[in-house]
């Protein structure tokens, strides 16, 4: 089965769609439309009846609503919706889920508060902004990322990972891990900026691995249907830097 990824012209890029119940990472710069990319797909499953988990790092809901009111495709509607979740990690709940940053931590209950929370509410799709603050929150050690995204990918939930990338030269354990790919790009073209998406991988589905334009408009973010955009077509960090 294929999810729809609820943005305009991004499933022909993968074939008709997400495949089902993976774990997917969004990398790009500031800016580039990540968490836009998210919100319009949360509420592409929220239309679709579909309970659904937003799990915020950084942002209360209240901010996310804000940043998103620019937009009219009803992210505001979708996360009032019954069955939509959205789950501050510095809220009281959130405190209860990942613990305060920087305390020691049992990491096991974490992973298994994730996976019975999204098994035991039927969560078919879950946004997860961002590693970088995830980080922050399971622990210095890389294992304990790894060990929080292995349990992410063995629920049956079509999941959304925002990951940074802090180290712009190197690729993070999260791209490797991830069955799908996908860097934005931001560069600077004749003076003026360009954005683009590139799907980098995407296991199991043949792909248009190019750098496609895209554009952002009331109804959101849209991949255009034109010509390949930019020169860095190649995949690279560096295309996904925009340098
Ligand atoms: N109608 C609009 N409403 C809100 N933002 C818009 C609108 N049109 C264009 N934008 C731009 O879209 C961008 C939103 O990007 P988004 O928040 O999705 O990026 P991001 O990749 O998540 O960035 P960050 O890494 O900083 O969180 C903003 O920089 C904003 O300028
Ligand atoms: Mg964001």
């Amino acid at each position: 089965m294929r999810v729809s990824s609820g943005v305009d012209g991004f499933d022909e890029l993968v074939a008709g769609g997400l495949p089902e119940g993976r774990l997917y990472v969004l990398s790009g710069p500031p800016g580039s439309g990540k968490t836009t990319f998210s919100a319009q797909f949360l509420t592409e499953g929220a239309v679709r009846g579909e309970n659904c988990l937003y799990v915020s790092m950084h942002e209360t809901r209240a901010d996310i609503l804000e940043d998103m009111s620019g937009f009219d495709f009803g992210f505001d509607r979708a996360l009032n919706t019954e069955g939509v979740t959205y789950l501050d990690a510095l809220s009281s709940d959130g405190k209860r889920f990942f613990g305060m940053p920087g305390e020691r931590r049992d990491h096991a209950g974490l992973d298994n508060r994730i996976v019975s929370f999204v098994n035991s509410r039927g969560i078919g799709r879950v946004v997860i902004d961002s590693t970088m603050l995830l980080r922050f929150f399971v622990s210095d050690d890389d294992d304990a990322l790894i060990r929080f995204l292995s349990a992410l990918k063995r629920t049956d939930a079509t999941t959304l990972l925002i990951a940074e990338m802090t180290d712009p030269s190197a690729y993070a354990d999260e791209h490797y891990l991830a069955h799908g790919v996908v860097f934005f790009h931001n560069y600077l073209d004749d003076g003026g900026m360009t954005r683009g998406i590139q799907v980098v991988k995407m296991r199991g589905t043949s792909i248009d691995a190019d750098i496609r334009g895209i554009e952002f408009s009331e109804r959101g973010l849209r991949v255009l249907p034109d010509e390949p955009v930019g020169g860095t077509t190649d995949g690279t960090v560096d295309g996904a830097a925009g340098r």
